[in-house]
């Protein structure tokens, strides 16, 4: 029997957040009720931020509560502060997640705290989250390299994924959020890292721009990692990382990882409708935005 490597769609959170056209938010959910029905286990849906930092995200509420809820599929939302948990378990969110970074830059840039005091915050958030029996997922950002401080030395992700891990994290993803790294990095990164932490706790996370998303995914897998984050058309970006291009495509990855002889269970013909329905929803937006210039 094949092995399985999960696929965690990230799409409707880190795919709509960089675009420039607010979504209706029936759009948006039109858009996970598509994605629903594909075969994720985890669908992340919302991320209950400031609406000023991130507009796009401002109707999580709606999304949670408008959209319909499979019972196999885990709806996740990103919660930076106990406001955001607050917002996030009040729509009815079945697990949530806590975004550090591996760099200082880009934390100041992003969340407006330090590495260190954004993780003391997390450790109190992550128990009051237990509390709820609401599982927690951990992010380290800049895993490779940051937009503001360069390169990332692999302690520091390996420190940081550490900390996550012991405050009740039930699972890191490290995100090469600028998207420029290759395999060579990942190797290096994952070798230290998975010195500390079981590769079955690790989920890798690969932003595009540099064209090696998938190599470095197969750089993953050659290391032991079984879960990867990617976003439907490859949508994505952060708004605090410049020059950061989308996920890797969810389509792409399911492909790949099928040819590579691993079981997805993503119903392909399903994804290739969710793919359409949601570049149908870009034209829409798209023609909004030309409606105003
Ligand atoms: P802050 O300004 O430091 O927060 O922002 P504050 O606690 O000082 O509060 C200031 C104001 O914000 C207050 O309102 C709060 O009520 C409000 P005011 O009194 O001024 O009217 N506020 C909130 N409102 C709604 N929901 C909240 C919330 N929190 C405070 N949750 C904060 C700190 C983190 C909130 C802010 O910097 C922020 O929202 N940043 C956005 C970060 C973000 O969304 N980044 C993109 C996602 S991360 C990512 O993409 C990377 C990832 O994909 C992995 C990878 O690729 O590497 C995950
Ligand atoms: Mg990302």
């Amino acid at each position: 029997m094949a092995e399985f490597v999960e696929i965690i769609e990230v799409g409707p959170r880190d795919g709509l957040q960089n675009e420039v056209g607010i979504f209706d938010t029936s759009d948006k959910i039109r858009m996970i009720d598509a994605l629903s029905v594909c075969g994720f286990r985890r669908i992340e849906v919302a991320s209950f931020v400031h609406p000023r930092r991130v507009p796009q995200m401002a109707d999580g509420e709606d999304v949670l509560m408008g959209i319909t809820k499979k019972p196999n599929v885990r709806y996740a939302a990103l919660t930076p502060n106990q406001r955001g948990l607050q917002r996030a378990i009040s729509s009815g969110v079945d697990e949530v997640a806590v975004f550090a970074s591996a760099s200082e830059g880009f934390s100041m840039a992003n969340i407006n705290r330090t590495v260190a005091v954004s993780l003391r915050a997390f450790r109190e958030l992550v128990r009051e989250a237990n509390k709820a029996r609401l599982p927690v997922r951990g992010y380290v950002s800049c895993a490779v390299s940051c937009p503001y401080d360069g390169p990332t030395s692999p302690d520091r992700v390996t420190a940081v994924a550490a900390e996550l891990m012991g405050m009740g994290c039930y699972e890191v993803s490290l995100g090469d959020t600028l998207g420029k790294g290759r395999p060579v990095d990942v190797h290096r990164m994952l070798d230290r890292v998975l010195a500390e932490i079981p590769a079955a706790k690790v989920a890798g996370h690969f932003h595009d721009t540099g064209g090696y998303a998938l190599a470095n995914i197969e750089a993953s897998l050659e290391k032991g990692i079984r879960a990867f984050d990617s976003s439907v058309g490859g949508l994505g970006g952060c708004p605090f990382a410049p020059g950061a291009a989308g996920n890797v495509a969810t389509e792409d990855m399911n492909r790949r990882l099928l040819e590579l002889g691993f079981q997805t269970g993503i119903d392909s013909g399903l994804l290739e409708r969710a793919r359409h329905i949601v570049a149908d929803i870009l034209r829409k937006s798209a023609r909004e935005i030309d409606s105003h210039t």
